[in-house]
C-alpha cells in the first residue's frame, strides 16, 4: 500500500462526501486513485479532488473492482445496499450511516479513543453518529479517571447534519424571512429558521427520538460501558455547522472543574476554551472548519456533589463525520 491506495467516496456530492474529499486532500491521505459516486441522478456530474474533476460513476459491483477502502455517506438505506456489493469487491467499508453502527461484528470507532476496535474488523468499520462523537470525546477521558455513573446530554444540532438540503433550507428561510415573505418547510417538518425543533428525527413508543437513541447506544458501545446511565435531549438550531452539547457528567469519583480541565487539556483531539472572565467559551462560528472539539464552561453541577457541567462544540462535519472516517482509514493502512 506504500504507493497509496485506490479510494471510493459513496455520497460524493453531499454534506459529508464533500467535506471526506476535502479531508482527504488536507491530510494528505495516500490516495492513488479516487472514484466518487452519488444516486443516478448525479452520474455524469463531476466533484473536485486535487484540483482535478472526477466524474461520478453509477453504484455497480464492477466500479468497485480494485477499490481499498471506500467511504459511505449516501444514507443508511444505501448503506445497507451497497455495503455488501462493495466488500465483494474487496474493499474495506468505512461506513457514516447508522446502518452497522450496533452490529456486535462492526467496530464503532472513535480513533482517540477506541482505536484497539477497528482491529477487529470484518470489512466494515462505522463512524457514530456525529452528536455521538463530539459528546464522547470529553466523556473519554472523564470515564477514565473516574467512571460515569451518568450522563445528561442536550444538544443544539447545526442544519448541514440533515445534509444539502438542510443548509439550503435555512439559507432560503432566512432570506425569505428578511424579505418579508413566508416559505414553507420542505426539509424540515417545521421552519427552521429563527426556531429551534426538539425533535431530529423520528419518536420512538417511549417518547424518544432516534438520534437520542443513538447517542445513549453508540456512547455506550464505544467507551465499552453498558451500564452508563444517559439521559439525552437533541434540537436541531438554525446554525449552519457544529454541533453543541451541554454535558452533565456523574462520575463514581469526583472530579474538580480544575482536574477535568487538566483531563481534557491533555487528551487528543479536544481543546480547552474555557475562560469565563474574558467571555471566552466555544461557538459554532470559531469552532466551524476545525478537527478538534472545543470544551468550556466547566463546573460544578450545583445538584450532584460529583456531578460536572460543561460545554462542548465540534464541526460535526469534519470530527463527526468526514475527519473521524478518514482517521479510521489511517488506523487501516497504519
Ligand atoms: P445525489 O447528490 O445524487 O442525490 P446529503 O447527506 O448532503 O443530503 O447527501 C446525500 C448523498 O447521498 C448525496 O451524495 C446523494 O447523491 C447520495 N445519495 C442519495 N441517494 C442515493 C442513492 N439512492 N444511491 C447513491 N447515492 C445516493
Amino acid at each position: 500500500m506504500a504507493s497509496g491506495v485506490t479510494v471510493a467516496v459513496v455520497g460524493a456530492t453531499g454534506a459529508a462526501g464533500q467535506t471526506t474529499l476535502r479531508i482527504l486532500e488536507e491530510r494528505k491521505f495516500p490516495v492513488r486513485e479516487l472514484r466518487a459516486f452519488a444516486s443516478e441522478r448525479s452520474v455524469g456530474k463531476t466533484v473536485t479532488f486535487r484540483g482535478e474533476a472526477i466524474r461520478i460513476q453509477k453504484i455497480e459491483a464492477a466500479a468497485f473492482k480494485g477499490v481499498d477502502i471506500a467511504f459511505c455517506s449516501a444514507g443508511s438505506a444505501q448503506s445497507k445496499e451497497y455495503a455488501p456489493l462493495i466488500r465483494k469487491a474487496g474493499a474495506t467499508v468505512v461506513d457514516k450511516s447508522n446502518a452497522f453502527r450496533m452490529d456486535p461484528t462492526v467496530p464503532l470507532v472513535v480513533p482517540e479513543i477506541n482505536p484497539h476496535a477497528a482491529r477487529r474488523h470484518q470489512g466494515i468499520l462505522a463512524c457514530p453518529n456525529c452528536t455521538t462523537i463530539v459528546t464522547v470525546m470529553p466523556l473519554k477521558p472523564l470515564h477514565d479517571a473516574g467512571r460515569l455513573r451518568r450522563v445528561i446530554a442536550t444538544s443544539y444540532q447545526a442544519v448541514s447534519g440533515a445534509g444539502v438540503n438542510g443548509i439550503a433550507e435555512l439559507r432560503e428561510q432566512t432570506l425569505a424571512w428578511a424579505r418579508g415573505e413566508a416559505r414553507e418547510p420542505r426539509h424540515f417538518l417545521h421552519r427552521i429558521a429563527f426556531n429551534l425543533i426538539p425533535a431530529i428525527d423520528r419518536f420512538g413508543p417511549d417518547g424518544y427520538t432516534g438520534e437520542e437513541m443513538k447517542l445513549v447506544n453508540e456512547t455506550r458501545k464505544i467507551l465499552e460501558a453498558p451500564d452508563i446511565l444517559i439521559s439525552p435531549t437533541t434540537v436541531r438550531v438554525p446554525v449552519f455547522t457544529c454541533h453543541s452539547i451541554a454535558v452533565t457528567a456523574e462520575t463514581e469519583e469526583k472530579i474538580t472543574p480544575a482536574r477535568a480541565r487538566d483531563l481534557f487539556a491533555r487528551f487528543p483531539g479536544l481543546r480547552l476554551w474555557d475562560d469565563p472572565a474574558q467571555n471566552r467559551y466555544p461557538m459554532p462560528v470559531e469552532v466551524e472548519g476545525q478537527d478538534d472539539c472545543f470544551v468550556g464552561r466547566i463546573r460544578e453541577d450545583l445538584s450532584s456533589p460529583t456531578g460536572l457541567n460543561f460545554w462542548v462544540v465540534g464541526d460535526q462535519l469534519r470530527k463527526g463525520a468526514a475527519t473521524n472516517a478518514v482517521q479510521i482509514a489511517e488506523l487501516l493502512l497504519g
